[in-house]
């Protein structure tokens, strides 16, 4: 258990705006946190403002745009910012060989290249502080190589690797890094093809504030890990230990993937 200090931190939040961003946004001001809100879009961050208790800052960038990160970095270091949320992330599904090479750059960048980027940028500022927390929002996808998701999945593998690598390398610093891996969640990441699919296999699909509250939950249980979801969270441990196992299950269901995904 590690004492979380809420009202002391200043978080930049990457992706507010979005269907998860909220919930954490909401979670972590009605905590006393300041938050710097991230976001493509102005109108979709004052919205946002004028729901929270407190007073934030808001930026108003394309993370993937030069300009756009150098802006969050400049105002992440002048207001002394002493957690970052890394949660924007997009997904375009389909068959890999119908995928358009910009896509391709735009999922690896924004949820892969860019939260290292971000850390890296602001790395040593967190290291001068008595208490430094990064969050890193995952995936399911980061554990099980899925169909018609496969370059999501790589970005997500990624993001757990380097993360992993990060807890060990900087165990003995003041600095706390967590992964955080939400399932299927409700909201617009998610085409109504992957909806239906979902549907169709099963597959439940939890509220955003499920997310946020694990959120919470595993900064003050200080849990490096937290995989959201039965029988998921089981399928992820399969698959590291027995992926054929995995492999027999989801060909199974390719047929049905395949319907909804598939791009033609
Ligand atoms: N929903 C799920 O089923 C699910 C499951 C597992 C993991 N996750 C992960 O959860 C995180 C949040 O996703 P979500 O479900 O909340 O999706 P969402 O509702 O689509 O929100 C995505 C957020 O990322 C922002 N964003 C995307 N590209 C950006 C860029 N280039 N520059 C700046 N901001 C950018 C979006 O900004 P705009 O509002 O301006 O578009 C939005 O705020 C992602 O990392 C996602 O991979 C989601």
């Amino acid at each position: 258990m590690m004492t979380i200090y809420w009202q002391h931190h200043t978080c930049l939040l990457t992706g507010a705006t979005g269907g998860i961003g909220k919930e954490i946004a909401k979670a972590l001001a009605a905590r006393g946190v300041t938050l710097l809100l991230t976001g493509r879009s102005q109108e979709k961050l004052a919205e946002l403002h004028n729901i929270l208790p407190g007073k934030h800052i808001l930026l108003c960038a394309d993370l993937n745009e030069p300009a756009g990160m150098e802006k969050v970095v400049e105002a992440a270091r002048r207001h002394q910012v002493s957690m970052l949320i890394n949660n924007a992330g997009c997904n375009v599904t389909g068959e890999f060989h119908h995928m358009h090479p910009a896509t391709l750059s735009t999922l690896m960048n924004t949820n892969l290249a860019l939260p290292m980027q971000l850390t890296l940028r602001l790395l040593d500022q967190f290291l001068t502080l008595k208490q430094a927390v990064i969050v890193n929002v995952g995936s399911t996808f980061g554990s099980i190589g899925y169909p018609c998701n496969s370059v999501y999945c790589a970005t997500k593998f990624g993001l757990r690797g380097w993360t992993e690598s990060l807890q060990r390398e900087y165990a003995h610093s003041p600095l706390q890094i967590y992964y955080l891996a939400p399932r299927a969640t409700q909201t617009s990441i998610n085409s109504d093809a992957m909806v239906n699919m979902n549907k169709a296999l099963g597959n439940q699909m939890d509220a955003p504030q499920v997310v946020a509250d694990a959120l919470i939950s595993q900064l003050q249980n200080n849990s490096a890990r937290r995989f959201i979801g039965f029988p998921e969270k089981l399928f992820a441990r399969i698959n590291g230990a027995f992926p054929g196992l995995v492999d027999n299950a989801l060909i199974k269901q390719l047929p049905t993937i395949k319907r909804y995904l598939a791009t033609h």
